[in-house]
């Protein structure tokens, strides 16, 4: 794989915004995201998505669904629950395995997680497990140069009790990978669909981590959300599956608009490798804190099910009718953050550019992916025809899409306070709109404007929006 050297500073095309601030304070502006708890001082790593955060990753939701679900004859949904029952993580290797090195600083008791400490990035899985390596590197606190403890350890499953009696044999796991409920369900789901292989099972739900360093906004969160599909398929055609993925899952991407080269594929090193994973390729994205990734292609083998099938006694086995051959499904798994990509689509949508001597801000977001579909704009408020009108055809619009009416301010500031949340069309009706019968549509990204009749505003709107589908 050509893209997985790293990239030097002549061919990093740079973040699409310099700073985070920018994106952080937009969208506590304009209603995206919110802190969590915010009026009691907030809680670490959770956010809250408001008004048009919302609408925007609802949108990346469905969008991921129609490609991953509606358009695909192979792969059908699930929505399990979050609570599992424990014994779930300990077959599918989580209990033990899923952790980070954690090391703390003892004198401002800071945790951190070895990997992340700098000059720590590349250490092997066995050099961060290495009792003496804090030692041996010589390394300190990052912030006050404090001595730091041998790395421990840190299992990052969050715990809870099921049940009115707190006692160690009722805890249960908040699933940290929507991928586990998927597996369970794996022959429910196939017998009644009548599924042969190859064949998916897509999922979007709640996934929670108790991250050692949380940060970058909604990057790395504790409470989050996965978009995951399990491609189940014969053990020697796994490999090629994988090929067959990686390419669809990074074009996904690019179809609803994010600039292609801030996208690239990084294979996982195999001392890197997650417990089930036999091979694992990133798609990455350039965010203004670096290439990071953005989703997880990982081939699974016979992992997940093979030892579920041990654990429990229940074959997981498949009866292929075609050869008469019996064997136990390998996994290609395709796993994206909801969060993640929606973020990525807000980064990579905003662009600040100047018109008539003065910074225009536009979120050039797909229509697809856009909160408001259109916003219908009165230029005068003070008129009661005008406002009914304006009324009259929200309400139409609204009954197929996220249409919004606004008169707090003149036009020319309605019409870039709609750009910066990323309103692909304005609809505004005017005085000579009473006469004629027509309104004005204005496009967000050309500010072309075209007088039609109010009645062709909707085909219109509904026509533009079926062609940024593709
Ligand atoms: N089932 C495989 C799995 O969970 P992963 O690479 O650990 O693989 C998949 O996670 C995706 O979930 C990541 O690529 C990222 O988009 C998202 N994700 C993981 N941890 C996250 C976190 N703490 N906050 C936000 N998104 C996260």
């Amino acid at each position: 794989m050509t893209e997985a050297k790293p990239t030097t500073p002549a061919d990093d095309p740079g973040p699409s915004v310099a700073s985070l601030e920018t994106i952080v304070s937009l969208s506590k502006r304009r209603g995206f995201i919110f802190p969590s708890s915010e009026i009691y001082g907030g809680i670490n790593a959770v956010w809250d998505y408001g008004p048009l955060g919302v609408e925007l990753k609802n949108n990346v939701k469905r969008a991921w669904w129609r490609a991953m679900v509606q358009e695909r004859d192979d792969i059908v949904g699930l929505d399990a629950g979050i609570i599992m029952a424990p014994q779930v993580w300990v077959t599918s290797g989580h209990v033990a395995n899923f952790s980070d090195p954690l090391v703390e600083c003892s004198t401002c008791r800071r945790r951190f997680r070895l990997d992340e400490l700098p000059g720590c990035e590349n250490l092997t899985t066995t050099e961060l497990r290495d009792p003496t390596i804090v030692e041996r590197l010589g390394l300190k606190c990052p912030v006050d140069a404090g001595p730091l403890s041998a790395p421990r350890q840190f299992n990052l499953m969050f715990k809870t009790h099921m049940g009115p009696v707190e006692e160690d044999g009722n805890e249960v796991y908040l699933r940290p990978e929507t991928a586990q409920g998927i597996y369970v369900n794996f022959r429910n789901v196939r017998e009644t669909s009548r599924k042969k292989l190859p064949f998916g099972i897509a999922q979007i739900g709640k996934a929670f981590r108790n991250e050692i360093s949380p940060g970058n906004f909604v990057f790395r969160m504790r409470e989050f959300e996965q978009m995951e599909m399990q491609y189940f398929v014969k053990p020697a055609t796994a490999a090629e599956t994988f090929e067959y993925w990686m390419p669809r899952r990074r074009a996904w991407y690019e179809r609803y608009g994010v600039t292609p080269e801030r996208l690239r594929f990084r294979e996982h090193r195999p001392d890197e490798l997650a417990h089930y994973a036999k091979k694992a390729v990133d798609v990455e994205y350039r965010f203004p804190f670096g290439w990071k990734e953005l989703e997880g292609i990982h081939n699974r083998g016979d992992w997940d099910l093979g030892r579920h099938q041990q654990a429990t006694g229940e074959s997981l086995e498949y009866f292929d009718p075609a050869t008469e051959e019996k064997y136990v499904p390998w996994i290609v798994e395709t796993s994206a953050g909801g969060d993640r990509a929606a973020f990525t689509f807000l980064i990579d949508a905003y662009r600040e550019e100047e018109v008539r001597g003065e910074k225009r801000v536009v979120l050039g977001f797909n229509a697809e992916l856009a909160p408001y579909k259109v916003a219908v704009l009165p230029l005068l408020k003070k008129r009661d025809e005008i406002v009914e009108k304006c009324h009259a055809l929200r309400d139409d619009l609204a009954k197929d899409i996220m249409a919004v009416y606004d008169d707090t301010a003149a036009i020319g500031k309605l019409y870039r306070r709609q750009d910066e949340i990323g309103t692909p069309w304005c609809v505004c009706i005017d005085v000579d709109s009473l006469e004629d019968g027509k309104a004005t549509i204005r496009d967000r990204d050309t500010m072309e404007q075209i007088r039609v009749d109010l009645s062709q505003v909707k085909p219109i709107v509904m026509e533009r929006l079926a062609k940024a589908r593709g």
